[in-house]
């Protein structure tokens, strides 16, 4: 399956399923690394693995309905089957969710539906949560709403920090995201 990882910042999640595809776990190949933000760090990274790369912003576009058809265009140009999404900080429009149906897959670092949005780990350590964790799922012109595919949870220790908590919930995204993703891949090649 040709994939493309659309990203807005790190791109951790990336390099692990990056990773995982040069170890011969996943059965997958990247065909474009995509970022809303010309200065985001996953650009950088796939540069090192030389990638392919594209980047453009909203803002260089009229509408955001313009901006989503150069999106489209370009997924359909790499002739990407599956997109991937990992930390892309919008919400994709429909003609792009229309054009690959059941083929996008969010990661988000919360038990959806507790949490949708920004700062969810931070907003359940602050409401003081016990259990916090990770949701793959489809995506929908919702924000993280879509069918959720697999979750993993985690307990909050009150007393580690919030960077601590934050790490270990990106640990485990690390490692459900690539296992779900080959779980779906073998899926499909059944
Ligand atoms: C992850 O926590 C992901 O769940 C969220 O954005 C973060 C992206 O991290 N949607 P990275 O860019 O993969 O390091």
């Amino acid at each position: 399956k040709k994939i493309a990882i659309l990203a807005s910042g790190n791109g951790s999640n990336f390099e692990v399923i990056r990773q995982k595809i040069v170890d011969g776990e996943l059965q997958a190949e990247i065909v474009l690394v995509f970022s809303d933000q010309p200065s985001a760090f996953v650009l950088e990274r796939a540069k090192q693995h030389q990638l392919p790369y594209a980047t453009f912003s909203p803002k260089e576009f009229a509408s955001k309905a313009a901006y989503e058809q150069r999106l489209l265009e370009l997924l359909v140009e790499c002739e990407v089957d599956m997109l991937i999404l990992a930390g892309y900080l919008r919400i994709l429009g429909s003609d792009v969710i229309q054009a690959f149906p059941n083929k996008i897959i969010n990661i988000h670092p919360s038990l959806l539906p507790e949490y949708p949005g920004l700062r969810s780990i931070e907003r359940a350590y602050q409401d003081g949560q016990q259990v916090t964790g990770v949701t793959i799922h489809y995506v929908d012109e919702g924000l993280d709403t879509g069918p959720i595919i697999r979750q993993a949870s985690l307990t909050i220790d009150p007393s580690e920090s919030l960077a601590q908590l934050e790490e270990r919930v990106h640990q485990l995204e690390h490692q459900l995201y690539p296992e779900a993703l080959q779980q779906l891949l073998n899926k499909e090649l059944n």
